[in-house]
Parts: C-alpha cells; structure tokens; sequence
C-alpha cells in the first residue's frame, strides 16, 4: 500500500502544483514579466529544473509510419531557465523571451509552456508540471 501511495499523491500534487499563470492561452508580449507562482504543502524537493518549452504545432515535414500512417515531425526548441530552483521560493519572475530569443519563433503557431521538474526527495521517482500553454507576441 505504502508503494501505491507515493505516486498517487505526486499524481494530485502536480495538477495542483502551479498556480498562476492561468489557464485561457494568454498572448504574453515579449518583454513582459511573467509571474510563475506555485504552492505544496508537502514539498517532494528543495529544488526543481525549471524549462521553458517551446513547440511550432506546425509539422516541418512527415515520414511514413506504420500502416501507412504519417508522422509528424515538429521544431522543438527548450531551454532551461533554472537548473535548481528552490521549491520554498514559490514563484519566479521570468521576462518574457521567445525560445533561444529566436524573433520568429512566436506567434499562433508556436505553444510555448513552463515545466518544473524535480527528483523526489528519499525515493527512486521524478515527477513534473506544466502550465498551461500560451502564446508569444510582439
Ligand atoms: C492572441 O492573439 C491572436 C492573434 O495573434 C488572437 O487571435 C487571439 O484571440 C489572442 N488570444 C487571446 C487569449 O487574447
Ligand atoms: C512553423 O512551421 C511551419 C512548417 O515548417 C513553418 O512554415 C512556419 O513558418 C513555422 N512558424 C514559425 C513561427 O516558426
Ligand atoms: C529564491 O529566493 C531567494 C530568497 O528570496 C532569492 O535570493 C533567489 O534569487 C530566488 N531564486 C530565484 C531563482 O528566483
């Protein structure tokens, strides 16, 4: 039972872990301060790996799958904000950049999210969050 606890609560922790920006797919102008906010009672770390990611929803090109099915190849392009980002901070002011500060990488095509991710203190498991995606414009 004790096994089947650890994943459950990290399950119920990382729907809840951030609480801001909110959901709705805001347009962020580049420049901006975006305010990243979370909270745990129960923090599973001290720190976490903090990624902004960013993913043309577009399709570059194709290549042939399995019965005769397509593929979908997408430019994805992360970058890593902060390796190890206190969990007790509970928020992080990041200024609004686009990914690798590529100019052209913004706009309705391209989804951009933030991900935390850490190492569950005492236990063999990692576990994660996302925030909802939104979109980057001039
Ligand atoms: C974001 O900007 C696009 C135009 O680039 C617009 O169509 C969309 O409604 C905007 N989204 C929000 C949530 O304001
Ligand atoms: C997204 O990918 C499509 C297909 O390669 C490309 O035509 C478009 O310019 C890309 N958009 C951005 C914002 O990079
Ligand atoms: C975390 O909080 C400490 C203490 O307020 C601050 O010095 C530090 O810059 C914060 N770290 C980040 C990455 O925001």
């Amino acid at each position: 039972m004790k096994c089947l606890a650890i994943p459950a609560l990290l399950a119920a922790t990382a729907r809840a872990f951030f609480t801001s920006p909110p959901d709705g797919h805001p347009n962020y102008t580049i420049g901006d301060e975006l305010v990243l906010e979370w909270e745990l009672d129960n923090p599973p770390a001290a720190t976490f790996v903090l990624t902004l990611r960013a993913e043309n929803l577009t399709a570059y090109a194709y290549i042939p799958g399995p019965f005769g099915s397509q593929i979908g190849l997408y430019d994805l392009r992360d970058v890593v904000l902060e390796e190890a980002l206190p969990l007790a901070n509970g928020s992080y002011t990041w200024k609004v950049e686009p990914s690798g500060g590529d100019a052209t990488f913004i706009g309705p095509e391209v989804y951009y999210y933030l991900r935390g991710d850490w190492k569950v203190t005492g236990t063999p498991y990692s576990s994660g969050a996302s925030t909802d995606y939104f979109h980057l414009v001039n």
